[in-house]
């Protein structure tokens, strides 16, 4: 059996366009019998997302997908949690994609479980000393500086050292990923979901692969000395979805995307690998069983 895994190729930007058209064409003549993609496929216009899974039309075997959090991405009063468990699922079942955020894709005595996952703030870098709250407001203090509506997390901040008040970065999942609770919250969703679709398949299953858009280790975090990059991590993932991972011996490998960067780890029983694709070079993984 063959599974091939591709992630982050963003087709809503113009210069991805041409790298996700040639990696599509290699990938379908390549062939396989499982293709997963692991979530940024395309962003805020979902007819970009249609436009992605019809290029891969031509790949034989089953289309898997899970969403990346470009896909909650919303302009607007749109509602992401309504994107997410909705929208995109109707998407997927009319392009005859499986939706894994859904519900698992079992094929004989493998099982694939997989979901866009998400951040807590847990892989924040400690050693900025940037207190929790610009974190939870995806804004560097450097930029809650020129925000009016961040400014007030500068108010009494004696806690601000001077040397990050020049990191300038946002995550713009502050602007255009509007969820009905706090990141926390939709971390914790995500890992319960993920540990439930676990129990499921582990019953049925010999093996297990799963596929979560965000990082579940750190291991995989990308490595920058450049402080705005550096703030960019506590948005990478979060440990709980590798906690939860760990604790089924049947999963086999794990595949996430989302860094742009390509790692790999060993975490116990688990082999874990990053894609990497970037914006304009599109990366994949070929998995013979
Ligand atoms: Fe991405
Ligand atoms: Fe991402």
């Amino acid at each position: 059996m063959r599974i091939i895994i591709t992630s982050d190729l963003h087709y809503n930007i113009s210069r991805s366009k041409r790298p996700t058209e040639t990696v599509a064409e290699e990938i379908c003549r390549r062939g396989g019998d499982i293709l997963i993609l692991v979530g940024d496929s395309a962003g805020a216009d979902l007819k970009e997302l249609e436009a992605v899974f019809t290029l891969f039309e031509p790949f034989e075997g089953a289309r898997l997908a899970v969403a990346g959090n470009h896909e909650l991405w919303t302009h607007g009063r749109e509602d992401s949690l309504h994107r997410y468990e909705n929208e995109i699922a109707t998407i997927c079942s009319r392009h005859g994609v499986h939706y894994l955020d859904t519900e698992p894709f079992i094929q004989g005595n493998l099982a694939i479980v997989g979901n866009v996952g998400w951040y807590d703030f847990s892989f924040r870098p400690s050693v900025m000393k940037i207190p929790l709250r610009f974190y939870q407001h995806k804004v560097a203090p450097g930029a809650a500086d020129h925000i009016e509506k961040h400014r007030h997390l500068l108010e009494a901040a004696d806690d601000v050292i001077p040397a990050v008040r020049q990191v300038s970065t946002r995550w713009m999942d502050g602007e255009h990923v509007k969820l009905p609770f706090s990141d926390v919250d939709f971390t914790h969703r995500l890992v319960a979901k993920l540990r439930r679709h676990l129990q499921d398949v582990e019953k049925v299953a010999d093996r297990i692969i799963a596929a979560v858009h965000h990082l579940p280790f750190a291991e995989l975090l990308p490595r920058s000395i450049i402080p705005n990059w550096q703030f960019g991590t506590a948005f990478m993932g979060s440990e709980l979805f590798g906690e939860a991972l760990l604790e089924f011996p049947k999963i086999s490998h794990v595949f996430c995307g989302h860094s742009h960067q390509a790692r790999r780890c060993r975490k116990q029983h688990l082999q874990c690998t990053s894609i990497g694709s970037t914006y304009r070079e599109k990366q994949y993984e070929v998995l013979d069983l």
